[in-house]
């Protein structure tokens, strides 16, 4: 498996760390998959895998960390495209919290790595049970990969920095490409209606403007979290699953305890732990969501929270502080997620703090 790792995916170049690289890397990664999928005007994924999402009743999408937001982010798009209900299940869980399986079930197994025991764990017992698995990956021939039925290779290159970023961002867009192909090959006309290549390729663009705005986004960061141990995302339908991610990102590396949260939950009881400058950052990319999460953000202001706003630009007006040129509704995880990296990545570098490589974390947890 010595495909495509070209030397020059694997030094730093001139970046102080792997992350900010990975980061910048992820409108080429986008381009590249594109390459990889969409060859001669088709989507090509093997007719078998369509085949096994087609036969299926339920699709449960078993990760970990990271690449368990990316299944949420995926969930709506390829619902609509597969006509399929999916189920996000955490790996770690799923040994002794096993949900009722429907009929027909297949199984997705997304993992950077391909090598997380948790993961794997419910692969060799899924596999028993006879079900069978897809596995999407960045490392071809990794464990599960190779114990799957079928495997779709994520075409990231290498991730080196322990905070996943482009993998993250090419897991959604690897789903986006299976779930379109889904889409076509059962003929479902929301499918055909949605031009995957154009709009992917308006993401890789609108991640290149806000990738432009590093500078600026590292000035609001050190406004906005200098000093701070705590913090919150808040966001509602997709942009809450970009905020539990943001939210990974940003204590995996700086360590600032942070909690992503559903907008209109906050105010269930959470709300209780803002005080006086307690740092908020709301993500509103969602055009009938926004005014409700507008609303949210007025909630927390009224008690003492700064908050900071990243917004697309159709929603956006002059106080909100980082602008996201927006995207196809289906693909909002994509750009929105990317200042929320950048966040991670500058509220670590101004605490002094290694960026690559976070204490107690490993890049791959072969343990359960
Ligand atoms: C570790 C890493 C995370 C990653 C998770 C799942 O905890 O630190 O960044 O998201 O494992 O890894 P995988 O390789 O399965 O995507």
């Amino acid at each position: 498996y010595t495909a495509e790792l070209d030397l020059s995916d694997i030094g730093k170049g001139t970046y102080p760390y792997y992350m900010l690289k990975e980061i910048d890397e992820q409108p080429a990664v986008l381009r590249r998959i594109l390459q990889h999928y969409y060859v001669d005007g088709q989507y090509k994924i093997d007719e078998e895998i369509l085949k096994a999402i087609q036969q299926a009743d339920r699709l449960y999408i078993v990760a970990a960390g990271t690449s368990y937001h990316a299944g949420f982010a995926s969930k709506a798009f390829f619902e609509e495209m597969t006509k399929t209900p999916v189920e996000l299940c955490i790996a770690s869980e799923f040994g002794y919290n096993m949900p009722l399986l429907s009929e027909k079930p297949l199984f997705i197994y997304i993992s950077q790595s391909g090598e997380t025991a948790d993961s794997r764990q419910v692969l060799v017992k899924t596999k028993a049970l006879g079900y069978p698995a897809l596995t999407i990956t960045n490392v071809a021939g990794s464990t599960l990969s190779r114990e799957a039925d079928y495997t779709l290779s994520l075409h990231a290159g290498p991730e080196i920095a322990v905070a996943s970023t482009k993998a993250y961002t090419a897991q959604i867009s690897v789903m986006a490409v299976l779930a379109k192909a889904v889409g076509d090959y059962i003929g479902n006309i929301a499918a055909s209606e949605f031009h995957l290549v154009k709009e992917l390729s308006l993401v890789a663009t609108s991640m290149v403007a806000v990738l432009a705005e590093k500078e600026r986004i590292a000035e609001k960061v050190e406004e906005h979290l200098k000093g701070t141990r705590n913090s919150f995302y808040i966001g509602r339908g997709e942009d809450y699953y970009v905020s539990m991610e943001a939210a990974l990102k940003l204590k995996e590396i700086s360590y600032i305890q942070c909690e992503g949260f559903a907008a209109g939950e906050l105010k269930h009881g959470t709300i209780a732990l803002i005080e006086e400058n307690t740092p908020v950052q709301a993500i509103l990319s969602h055009k009938a969501l926004a005014p409700h999460t507008r609303g949210n953000i007025m909630e927390v202001i009224s008690r003492g929270a700064k908050v900071l706003t990243v917004v697309s630009d159709d929603l956006a007006n002059e106080d909100d502080d980082i602008i996201v040129p927006s995207v196809h509704p289906y693909l909002t995880s994509l750009a929105m997620v990317v200042p929320t990296q950048m966040i991670a990545y500058y509220a670590t570098l101004q605490r002094g703090l290694d960026v690559d490589k976070p204490r107690n974390l490993a890049k791959s947890v072969t343990v359960e």
